[in-house]
């Protein structure tokens, strides 16, 4: 990227940042958590989880003590709890360590840390000088370089992070890469972009073309799935019974869940009680009462009280909270 557009990307960010909770900090932990929540969902989401997270866990030490379904409690309703479980781990192999590394190579070897959280947390709280790439960043470069590469495919995704790693240099780290971060969340948006308030409209190639939405190229869509599943709901004494999923259902893989089939099928089902999505799972759920025990193998009985912190996941919530078909409360 020219120098003129890097001054004015810098300049517009000083300006127009922004005012995010993890953006008052330079603490590598709260931006480290901040990254982490923001890969799988929107700014406007991940604030109160990040504030409310923090109050639970205000250090390093406070999450690698907290017991994981505490942790995995706390991240309920952010999907992908792997990401928590590593957060965990991470949180305590560092407070054994007692060092935060501050270059993205060290970061890589930590759980959880691949190449964009690594860079997003040593950039940004140690001012490393190394580019970052997510979907506004890879937009709004693609845009300006009018780039018509295959983005997902690893060498031309290398190409771009060169690119990504060009527009950092001789300036703040921090400030470049989270002013791509907020262009494109802001202004170089995937439906409308607005090109008139760009600060880098006048060296933009896509805008030169004349059609910013030719860029990037469309990623081929993994082709959804759909799957009915038919949880039980086993209840005896205030607990419920649930089983390990070991890859048997293929969502909420290593999870523990409620018994019952999943089966895949070729179109949408016409009855059930409500849909639900995990990826390019569409899971269409109909949960049946039981009484006794689970015929399954790898049971066990939980408190109900105590369910989210077993199972955090949406979809166990969901139902649960559903109703049969009278309209009356499952448990
Ligand atoms: N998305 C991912 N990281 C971000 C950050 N630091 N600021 C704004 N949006 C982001």
């Amino acid at each position: 990227m020219q120098l003129t557009a890097r001054r004015a990307l810098y300049q517009w960010y000083l300006n127009f940042q922004r005012p995010l909770p993890w953006r008052m900090t330079s603490d590598p932990f709260h931006i480290w958590l901040s990254e982490t929540m923001l890969q799988q969902t929107t700014v406007a989401v991940v604030v109160p989880y990040f504030e409310k997270f923090l109050r639970l866990f205000p250090t390093i030490e406070h999450l690698a003590r907290a017991p994981e379904s505490q942790v995995l409690k706390a991240w309920s309703g952010l999907g992908y709890y792997s990401r928590a479980r590593n957060l965990h781990r991470a949180a305590q192999l560092l407070s054994e360590r007692g060092r935060f590394p501050r270059t993205y190579r060290e970061l890589l070897e930590l759980p959880g840390f691949g190449p964009y959280t690594a860079r997003a947390v040593s950039s940004i709280a140690f001012g490393e000088p190394v580019g970052v790439l997510d979907g506004n960043v890879i937009r709004v470069l693609c845009r300006y370089h009018a780039l018509s590469l295959e983005w997902w495919k690893p060498a031309q995704r290398q190409r771009l992070q060169e690119q990504a790693d060009l527009v950092v240099q001789d300036f703040p780290p921090a400030v470049m890469n989270q002013a791509l971060m907020d262009l494109g969340a802001t202004i170089c948006t995937a439906s409308r972009p607005s090109c008139a308030l760009c600060p880098l409209r006048h060296q933009c190639l896509s805008l030169k073309e004349g059609d910013p939405h030719l860029y990037p190229l469309k990623k081929p869509r993994r082709q959804k799935q759909f799957w009915v599943w038919e949880p039980e709901i086993w209840v005896q004494r205030g607990r419920i019974a649930l089983v390990w999923n070991d890859g048997a259902v293929p969502f909420l893989k290593n999870h523990w869940l409620l018994p019952g089939l999943a089966r895949q099928r070729p179109s949408k089902p016409k009855k059930f009680r409500f849909c639900h999505h995990i990826t390019h799972h569409e899971i269409f759920v109909s949960p049946r009462c039981k009484t006794g025990r689970p015929a399954a193998k790898d049971w066990k009985w939980v408190p109900i009280k105590k369910i989210d912190e077993w199972v955090p996941a949406s979809l166990i919530k969901k139902t649960l909270e559903s109703t049969d078909k009278n309209g009356s409360p499952l448990i």
